[in-house]
This record gives structure tokens, sequence and C-alpha cells, in this order.
């Protein structure tokens, strides 16, 4: 079984993603790890990853630099979705993740096209989504106990660019597969937002059998 779960920054995909996994015992990647990597490999080269020839030569990276906690930082989200537009970077990080999706017992992938372009057979796609205004303070709390207004604004900004990079780009953009089941996260609890995730996958794959 192949579970695609996309969506946009900071929407829940990930804890939704992680929560399947755990459910269906599935292995599971986050594909964005791996934009992020480069991204950071980039910067650390005193590169810009909006260069589509500085970007290509920071695909090549020891799997060791998805563990560093850098990757997880506002800096190496924008810089990763930079990258991410140059079809050479996409080109040199698919062949991982489609072997990953193919790997016999199946698995759970999250990104921005996996139900598009890395696994569109996979067998349930979900579409997460939630408002950049709580998408925005959902972020930023990570980082901030109690963020002012300003600064909860300013965040929500940033996320909507890079919406706009992600949503716009011509190869592989983020939108739903046209099989997608939309999942929007805005109200909702993380444990009630992973309960209808799983429910949604299960009525996805009972029609299949
Ligand atoms: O999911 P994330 O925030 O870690 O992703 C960081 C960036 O990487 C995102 O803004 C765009 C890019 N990305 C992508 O283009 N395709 C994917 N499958 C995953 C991430």
């Amino acid at each position: 079984m192949i579970i695609a779960v996309d969506g946009p920054a900071a929407s829940g995909k990930g804890t939704i993603a992680k929560a399947l996994a755990d459910h269906y015992g599935l292995p599971l990647l986050d594909t964005g790890l791996l934009y992020r990597a480069v991204g950071v490999q980039v910067l650390r080269h005193h590169g810009d990853p909006a260069n589509a020839a500085d970007a290509l030569a920071a695909c090549v990276f020891e799997d060791d630099l998805l563990a560093d906690s850098m990757l997880r930082t506002a800096e190496a989200g924008d810089a990763a979705s930079k990258a991410s537009v140059h079809p050479a970077v996409r080109a040199a990080l698919l062949e991982r993740q489609r072997s990953f999706a193919n790997q016999p017992g199946g698995a759970i992938l999250d990104g921005r096209d996996i139900g598009t372009v890395i696994a569109p057979q996979a067998d349930a796609k979900l579409y997460v989504t939630a408002s950049a205004r709580v998408r925005a303070e959902r972020r930023i709390k990570e980082f901030l106990a109690n963020p002012d207004e300003a600064a909860i604004l300013a965040y929500q900004k940033e996320l909507e660019a890079r919406d706009e990079r992600d949503m716009n780009r011509a190869d592989a953009p983020l939108r739903p597969a046209d099989d997608a089941l939309l999942l929007d996260t805005s109200d909702l609890t993380i444990d009630a937002a992973v309960q209808q995730a799983i429910r949604l996958v299960e009525t996805r794959i009972s029609r299949q059998q």
C-alpha cells in the first residue's frame, strides 16, 4: 500500500503522515527533508538556491545531513523552496523517492508532488490544507511561546510567498491530484485531524477491495 500526503507548509501533513505510518506500520519518507538538505548545502557553500547550477551542485549529500537540526529552520525551508523550482534538482531527487515508494510492503511519503508525480499510482492520496493564518500561528509557536500579532503576520507573509512559489513553478507544482482526498485541518485538533485522515484512507482503500 502506498499513501501519498501532500500539502503546503505547516498544514499538518507531516504530523498526519507520521501518524498514518504508525497506524499502518509503514515506512515514512518526509521528502521535504531532501529539498531542505539541498537548500542547506547551497547556503553552506555560500551559493544561491535560486541559481540552478548552485542548487544542482548541492544535490549529492551524506544521509547524516537529513538528521541535522539546521534542516528544521525557516531559512532551510525557504532555501529548499527556491532550490526545488529547478527541474534538474527535482530530477536528481526523483529516483530516491520513487524507489522508496515502490519498496515491497508499501510506504508513506509526504511532500508537494507525491500524488501527482512521485507516486501517481498511490492507493490513497491526501491533500492536507489549512488557512495561511492558522499555519503561521502553528509554525511560529514552535519558535516563540507568545508571538505578537506583528510576528504572526510577518510569518504568514513568508508562508504565502513560499506557497506562491511552490504552487506556481513550472515543474511539479503543488496541487491536489485529481483523485486526492481533501483534508482541511484549520479547525481541527491534531487528534481529530489524524482520526479524520485514517477514516479517509480507510474509505478509499475499502472501495478498492
Ligand atoms: O515540506 P517542507 O516544508 O519540508 O518542504 C520544503 C520545501 O521543499 C517546499 O517549500 C518545497 C520543496 N518540496 C518540493 O518541492 N517537493 C516535495 N515533494 C517536498 C518539498
